[in-house]
């Protein structure tokens, strides 16, 4: 159990280092399945997550070192094809291990991920497109149980929804399926893109990615080679701290931030009154006199991210005049607002919108991080805030910010992490 504390107001200044992005390595070190050699994370970053991955490395008897930053996975053999419930109720993106083990050991079963802080996150559309690759599924007593004895057949597979996780599942488990797959309506997240270059450099073969149709002429899995892969900056990261810059009236150039991802983010922060300046190194954030109210929608890349929607309602809690935000991704992604209230926040919600009223000045109080954009988002609101809140659950920002506390700090936040 950890705490934040933070003594508001402060404004960020200074310079800060994203890290590997936590969506792109999760895929990766699943697709590390699928290769019967050893495949390395270059650079990979310390979170609960990717530490949660490796115990389910330990769990499917699948060996594993760390060197460093460099994670290293040995998938020669696989001893289990089982996910317990403990990892499927920790972590959604445990879910990206039943493509590779479907498509390479020819079974998997996993316990049904649950209701979870942000929506009900069904896997309906990922078993959907294992079936139409050939794969028997049963679900019984909450355990799904996919079965292809021998092996999958590639597919043409029109989404439903643009997943992100269903897109890179299929992805993988096409990858070494008999034949050709088509994944039309695919995700389009930069993250996709991240995943299909490692799983070429593994020797698979896929075009598309980053577009809304994939291709994947299937490889037999004996055919593919141990690599070695750098992912691609944390376009989340960079957005909290872009937009964390912006709404405590400071300056930040956010190093690793790439402009081709975070279009929208910017975008969105110009439109607040903030100047968004493209540099060699990444990208700096420096706000004006005042920050204007803004609508925000969330939507699919290359729309606005649903992960920056809590960061960027914490903004808009100090700008003039009122702004309208629209989740449009998940049913459930307002939790922060109950938070966000208990520090002066005016904010209605409205179903899918929330409304906001800005430039009502934040006071400090006791919160809670329900999910981790939620807790980025009271991070922000906190260093915007007159005098001490209290962050707790703060497990859940360490999911997916390496060194949040040192890193805050760095840019002059009053900042400490207390472990309980
Ligand atoms: C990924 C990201 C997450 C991000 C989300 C949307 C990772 C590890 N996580 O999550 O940070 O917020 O994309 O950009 O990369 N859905 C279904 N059936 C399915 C699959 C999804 O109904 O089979 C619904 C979900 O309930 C949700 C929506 O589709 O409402 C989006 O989910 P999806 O794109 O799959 O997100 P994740 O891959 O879980």
């Amino acid at each position: 159990m950890e705490n934040f504390v933070v003594q508001g107001p402060c404004a960020l200044s200074g310079e800060v280092q994203v890290s590997s992005a936590k969506n792109a390595v999760l895929p990766l070190l699943a697709a590390a399945l699928l290769c019967p050699g050893v495949c390395t994370i270059c650079d990979a970053p310390h979170l609960t997550d990717v530490a949660t991955f490796l115990d389910i490395f330990d769990d499917l008897g699948v060996a594993h070192t760390q060197n460093g930053r460099a994670i290293s996975i040995d998938a020669r053999t696989i001893g289990a094809h089982t996910l317990h419930d403990v990892y499927a109720k920790k972590m959604r993106a445990s879910v990206l291990v039943l493509g590779p083990l479907l498509g390479r050991c020819g079974q998997a079963c996993a316990a049904l991920p649950g209701g979870c802080a942000i929506g009900a996150r069904p896997i309906d559309l990922h078993l959907a497109g294992f079936e139409k690759m050939g794969a028997r599924i049963h679900i019984q007593g909450g355990l799904v149980r996919a079965q292809a004895p021998h092996g999958l057949t590639g597919a043409d597979i029109c989404l439903d929804f643009p997943s992100v996780g269903a897109t890179e599942n299929l992805l993988m488990a096409a990858a070494v399926a008999r034949g050709k797959t088509i994944i039309d309506n695919a995700a389009r997240e930069p993250e996709i893109v991240d995943l299909a270059k490692f799983l070429r450099t593994m020797g698979a073969k896929i075009r598309g990615a980053g577009t809304d149709t994939i291709q994947v002429e299937g490889v037999a899995p004996e055919n593919l080679t141990g690599a070695s892969y750098t992912p691609m900056p944390d376009r989340m990261e960079a957005a909290t701290y872009m937009i964390a810059a912006a709404a405590t009236g400071g300056d930040v150039l956010v190093r690793g931030a790439q402009t081709g991802c975070l279009r929208a983010v910017c975008a969105k922060l110009m439109q607040t009154g903030v100047q968004v300046i493209r540099t060699p190194g990444g990208i700096r954030v420096r706000a004006g006199q005042r920050l204007i109210a803004a609508d925000v929608r969330t939507m699919q890349f290359p729309g606005f991210p649903t992960d920056a929607q809590a960061p960027m309602m914490a903004l808009l809690c100090g700008a003039q005049g009122t702004s309208v935000v629209t989740e449009t991704i998940f049913e459930n992604r307002f939790r922060h607002v109950p938070e966000l209230i208990r520090l002066g926040a005016q904010i209605r919600v409205d179903n899918a919108t929330a409304i906001v009223r800005g430039a009502h000045p934040l006071t400090g109080a006791r919160v809670t991080a329900t999910d981790l954009r939620a807790g980025a988002a009271l991070l922000i609101a906190a260093c915007c805030a007159r005098g001490e809140t209290v962050i707790d659950q703060a497990g859940h920002i360490l999911r997916g910010y390496e060194n949040a506390a040192e890193k805050w700090q760095a840019l002059g936040a009053q900042v400490q992490l207390i472990h309980l």
